[in-house]
């Protein structure tokens, strides 16, 4: 694992390099996006580098970590909703080729066609992560088998309540949600995964420094041969 620390917006201008360098280089890439606060600054620094003209993703194809269940795409709090109003709208994406998991069609059947059109992408080229306080990574919680592909999840008590600043009230999130798997994760070529700040400094000693253990989905990433983690000062208080 390679890790840099620095500000909060370093992070974002480091991480964003990795998509100039890739995209050039390859500007067919596939990538695998996730929301959240955390990847908000890195996703601005990309719509500034993209209208600057430094890449191109006219020809890249985008597949999101997860989305919630019972939220359609024009929901403001769907995901799709999200990478529309904070990436999709403001570069030049073909946006046919931006896939995000539906949150209305939860068959297994739907959640294995998401993996196979990974695979018939091509496969991820850099999958980028958040990181959730119990260690979730897309919404896989504690607990989920290192095999998982694409499936839909139980959200964990923990998980709604801190997501539920996002909502009106704790009601209101959705109980469920449908994510990429530990495994489709993994099968990612590489991997940048960010967090910031003080709450996610425990998490980050373990998903760095602790035992590779399901309980700790991240920790999975210690397996993984190509892992960038950015994280700014406090998020890397503890290691
Ligand atoms: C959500 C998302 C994750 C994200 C995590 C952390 O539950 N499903 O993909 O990494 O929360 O969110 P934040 O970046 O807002 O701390």
């Amino acid at each position: 694992m390679k890790v840099f620390i620095g500000s909060a917006e370093q992070v974002a201008k480091e991480a964003a390099k990795r998509y100039v360098e890739l995209l050039n280089k390859k500007p067919n890439a596939v990538l695998g996006y996730a929301t959240g606060s955390t990847p908000l600054g890195l996703y601005s620094e990309l719509i500034r580098l993209n209208q600057a003209g430094a890449f191109s993703y006219k020809e890249a194809t985008t597949f999101n970590l997860d989305e919630y269940v019972g939220l359609d795409g024009s929901h403001d709090q769907s995901y799709r909703y999200f990478m529309n109003e904070n990436l999709f709208n403001h570069v030049d994406i073909d946006k046919s080729r931006t896939f995000v998991p539906s949150g209305l069609d939860t068959s297994a059947e739907t959640a294995a066609a998401y993996d196979e059109a990974i695979e018939k992408a091509g496969g991820i080229d850099i999958q980028l992560l958040g990181i959730g306080n119990n260690g979730h990574i897309g919404f896989n919680e504690p607990g989920t088998p290192f095999s998982s592909k694409t499936h839909m999840v139980e959200l964990t008590q923990n998980t709604r309540e801190v997501n539920s600043r996002f909502f009106k009230s704790i009601d209101e999130v959705p109980t469920h949600a449908v994510t990429m798997g530990v495994k489709t994760v993994m099968n990612a070529k590489s991997i940048i995964l960010i967090a910031l700040g003080k709450a996610k400094a425990p998490i980050i000693r373990e998903t760095i420094m602790g035992e590779v253990t399901p309980e700790v989905p991240a920790s999975v990433l210690q397996l993984h041969p190509f892992v960038e983690i950015y994280l700014d000062e406090e998020a890397a208080s503890l290691l």
